[in-house]
């Protein structure tokens, strides 16, 4: 059975799309694409059906990672949809466990940034939005890190 993961930050713009677009990268590389299947969404609806952030794409695009995904709200019924919701930071980690209509789906709520080793100055993915460059390219370090141990992490509990 196919792992469902749902990225989730704010806007759905710059932090989750960028997940989504890395990890997707990620999977392929080690041929483990029928094995997932990714999403992301955003807390904010007021960017829904926008690309990412122009800053956001340019920066990714640098390291080889194309994101096409179109924004979009975070809904109730993607706690039935997705077996792991992936906050970025402690806002969104909160506000979707408040959102969890049962125990079980607040236990699928994980922060990214417990799956990050190399950063431990960082306590959370932080927004970019406001931020120059430097703050996409933390946001794309933290996400690389953190993606690549959690797909280890899946790939042994399931030795894929
Ligand atoms: P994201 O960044 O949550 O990483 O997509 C943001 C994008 C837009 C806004 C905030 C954060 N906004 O307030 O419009």
């Amino acid at each position: 059975m196919k792992k469902r993961i749902l990225f989730v930050c704010l806007g759905n713009i710059c932090r989750s799309p960028a997940a989504e677009g890395i990890m997707q990268k990620f999977i392929d590389e080690k041929g483990l694409t029928d094995s997932f299947e990714l999403g992301s969404a955003g807390l904010y609806g007021g960017h829904a059906g926008e690309l990412p952030d122009h800053r956001m794409r340019v920066h990714a695009a640098k390291r080889g990672y194309e994101l096409i995904h179109r924004s979009r709200p975070f809904k109730t019924i993607d706690f039935d949809n997705y077996d792991i919701i992936v906050a970025m930071d402690d806002s969104n980690y909160h506000r979707l466990t408040s959102l969890a209509p049962t125990l079980e789906d607040q236990k699928k709520v994980v922060r990214m940034i417990d799956y990050v080793k190399g950063f431990p100055q960082y306590h959370s993915v932080p927004d970019p939005y406001y931020e120059g460059a430097e703050g996409f390219e933390i946001v794309l370090d933290l996400l690389e890190d953190g993606c690549r141990n959690m797909l280890e992490h899946l790939s042994e509990e399931s030795q894929m």
